[in-house]
């Protein structure tokens, strides 16, 4: 399906026509294909005697793969985690940062990744090293000068959450290495939208749910482990990670080696016969339209949302944002209002602090920006 031809694109979500969803940063619109994949995938579940012993491996590894290729990176470095969480604990749980040092992170973070490292901070006895951003400041220049040698972990997404403010990833990777710290990446809220290519970035590890700007299931998350952190511990000792477990009549020959690359870190029972379809069927669609061409064409997208509303005294939260992700300040007398007087348009987007978050996907036809940009100059003027 080409990227240049936007009716084709709406009608290959699950959006309907009077919706007008601006949201995808919290949950993504569905695609057809990926809620066909789960019927099927269902209805195959229903009939267990259809599933094959090999059916406990193709659909996971044709999954490493495609999901290998959409971060830039091998598939063994893939493992198939729940949540965010799960991949940064596996992270905290195989950084041996020195007693003393530093754990840098941004102001106002998603909370998993925070509490993780709150509590590596608590174990190991290192400081959490917080970075606000002035006003008017981009992200990396808030950064580069705190980021020197007392830092042993750099813990950055490509956008904050809140309001899509950009992180100039490539030269934070470059000064971690410079320092020498460790880089772990929460890409939950730019991958699938946003090209990132771990193999110029070369960080330590990235996580990432799977149900926004990978157009997935919820349930099924993403950690990309650099080649030096592949043989750690695993958070659990599950059977289907260990060696040969693939020779269902001799499971109970324990093995001690695991399966090859990062697949030790796979969270238990992650076959997930309902859900794998589904995250295949989203990850083939995206690799179809190419991540460089999704981001450029949300950032027409946002790009106009920004010019427009600019006219009803409404501007971005910070000088630069992601393509796909954008933040509006909301006067503080608006606050309270402004998501219920999108919501009676039925536009939906999201009020994080201060910030109206709106977060297209390929679904959104100049229509939509119409219709927002009309609610929210009716709830400027009150
Ligand atoms: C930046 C970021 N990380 C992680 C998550 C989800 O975390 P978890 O998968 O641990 O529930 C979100 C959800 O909004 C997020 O925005």
């Amino acid at each position: 399906m080409p990227i240049d031809s936007p009716a084709s694109l709406r009608s290959a979500f699950a959006v309907p026509e009077d919706v007008s969803y601006f949201n995808t940063a919290n949950l993504s619109p569905m695609l057809h294909a990926v809620q066909h994949a789960g019927e099927d995938a269902l209805s195959r579940r229903a009939r267990p005697w259809t599933i094959a012993e090999d059916d406990w491996f193709s659909g996971v590894e044709r999954l490493r793969a495609l999901v290998g290729e959409l971060l830039g990176g091998d598939a063994d470095g893939l493992a198939l985690v729940p949540a965010t969480s799960y991949g940064f604990a596996v992270a905290a749980n195989n950084l041996r940062p020195p007693s003393g040092s530093r754990v840098l992170v941004l102001d106002g973070e998603y909370p998993s990744g925070i509490y993780t490292w709150r509590r590596l901070a608590a174990q190991r006895e290192l400081e959490i090293l917080t970075v606000r951003r002035e006003p008017g400041e981009a992200w990396a220049d808030a950064v580069l000068p705190r980021l020197d040698e007392r830092v042993s972990v750099v813990s950055v997404p490509n956008v904050h959450w809140t309001d899509g403010s950009w992180v100039d990833l490539a030269s934070v990777a470059e000064r971690a290495r410079e320092v020498g710290a460790a880089l772990v990446i929460d890409a939950s809220q730019s991958l699938g939208a946003v090209p990132l290519d771990v193999g110029k970035l070369r960080p330590d590890f990235v996580t990432s749910v799977g149900y926004k700007w990978q157009l997935g299931p919820f349930g099924r998350g993403y950690l990309w482990a650099a080649p030096e952190h592949r043989d750690g511990s695993p958070l659990e000792e599950n059977w289907i990670s260990r060696a040969e477990s693939q020779d269902f009549a001799r499971l109970i020959d324990y093995r001690d080696a695991y399966q090859p690359g990062a697949r030790r870190y796979d969270q238990g029972e992650r076959t997930m016969f309902e859900l794998t379809p589904m995250a295949i069927a989203a990850t083939e669609q995206l690799l179809a339209w190419g991540v460089e061409d999704i981001a450029s064409a949300l950032a027409t997208v946002t790009g106009t949302i920004v010019e427009r509303t600019r006219e009803l005294g409404l501007h971005p939260s910070a000088p630069k944002h992601g393509p796909h992700l954008i933040g509006l300040a909301v006067p503080e007398a608006m606050r309270d209002n402004i998501v219920p007087a999108l919501e009676r348009a039925r536009c939906y987007a999201a009020l994080r602090g201060s910030v109206l978050r709106i977060s297209p996907h390929l679904h959104v036809t100049d229509a939509d920006v119409d219709r927002l940009v009309d609610a929210l100059s009716r709830a400027v003027a009150g």
